[in-house]
């Protein structure tokens, strides 16, 4: 446990001068560490994943393999973006795996959430591991943890966690943000030239997309979740929203209602807008949005996202409500 408490010598890192102090000081570390070895990192796009991954590359470059995964779950416009920026700007060594029919095929038919959660999770390990058996003499896997991870054993993440991988490819771990703090990260993230948009990036739940396509997935109504999202976050960012609500979203049930469109009667969906603040997530309050920017979004989400009738803003508070649906 020792090993696991933030070391007193550790400064608070409030400052892009300090983040630098820490980024050299984690450099030499992990070339310490790591000598002339290869690691292994699972690169979901998060701040954590990105800010691990950026600080490796400028210690180990090409020693350095992300796996992307995309699961078909993911917002739109990430996956080209996880490529666009370590790929093409940073010059990693980015494996990028085009897993979405794998994934949707497995959660045909399954509405209950434990469930859906249980299959992405393991279905990710199942991937992941696939790649690190393709590839020869990985004796390190690194990973985003932070020091709320460890602190908060019975915390937000901690339920969500599906296990990790199986024996034969247990490598040694590689943590470099342990000891941080989201904020800190966020500043390391920075110093390390990250874009504002993925360190900034709004908390988003490991499956995705996938709670927020209430119930069973069908790849027509996860589209309609994946648009209006794309939608929202638009309008949010024009409205100077960006990084001020702390998680905003939309979400589409399973059922759909009556609408009327050139003099005919619709049976389509309805999408519901989720905007809150929260400073850890065990409680929110609801995003007073003002009127014409709700109409905006409304107006483009019935115009422009398929089979789409209805536009509901969600009020219920955490608690009683929880932040997702499912
Ligand atoms: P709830 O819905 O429980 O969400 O109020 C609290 C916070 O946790 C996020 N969340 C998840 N994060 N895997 C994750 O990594 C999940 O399965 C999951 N479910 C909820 C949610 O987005 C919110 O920030």
């Amino acid at each position: 446990m020792a090993d696991n408490l933030r070391p007193e010598s550790l400064q608070r890192i409030t400052t892009p001068e300090l983040a630098k102090d820490f980024i050299d000081e984690q450099i030499a570390a992990l070339r310490n560490q790591i000598g002339g070895k290869k690691v292994l990192l699972a690169l979901s796009g998060g701040v954590d994943s990105s800010v691990v991954a950026a600080l490796l590359i400028k210690a180990i470059g090409e020693q350095l393999i992300c796996v992307h995964v995309n699961h078909g779950l993911l917002r739109k416009g990430e996956p080209e973006q996880v490529i666009q920026v370590f790929k093409n700007q940073l010059g990693a060594n980015l494996i990028y795996v085009d897993a979405v029919d794998r994934f949707l095929n497995k959660l045909v038919g399954v509405s209950d959430p434990e469930q859906k959660r249980k299959i992405i999770g393991k279905e990710f390990i199942d991937v992941f591991a696939e790649e690190a058996r393709k590839l020869d003499g990985i004796e390190f896997l690194a990973q985003g943890t932070i020091y709320p991870d460890i602190l908060e054993s019975v915390g937000v993440k901690a339920h969500h966690n599906v296990g990790g991988l199986p024996a034969d490819l247990r490598f040694e771990l590689v943590e470099p943000v342990k000891f941080l703090y989201k904020d800190e990260v966020r500043i390391v993230g920075l110093a390390l030239g990250l874009p504002e948009s993925m360190v900034f990036r709004q908390p988003f739940p490991g499956p995705g997309l996938g709670v927020r396509c209430v119930g069973a997935i069908t790849r027509d109504r996860l589209e309609a979740v994946r648009e209006s999202d794309a939608i929202l976050r638009e309008e949010f960012a024009a409205a100077g929203l960006e990084g001020i609500v702390w998680q905003y979203f939309t979400v589409v049930p399973p059922f759909t209602s009556t609408g009327i469109k050139n003099g005919k009667r619709t049976d389509d969906w309805m999408v519901i807008i989720r905007a809150v603040n929260s400073i850890d997530a065990t409680s929110a309050t609801i995003e007073e949005l003002p009127y014409p920017l709700l109409y905006k979004i409304r107006d483009r989400i019935l115009s422009e996202v398929a089979g789409v009738n209805r536009v509901l803003y969600d009020l219920s508070p955490k608690p009683i409500a929880t932040i997702e649906y499912e």
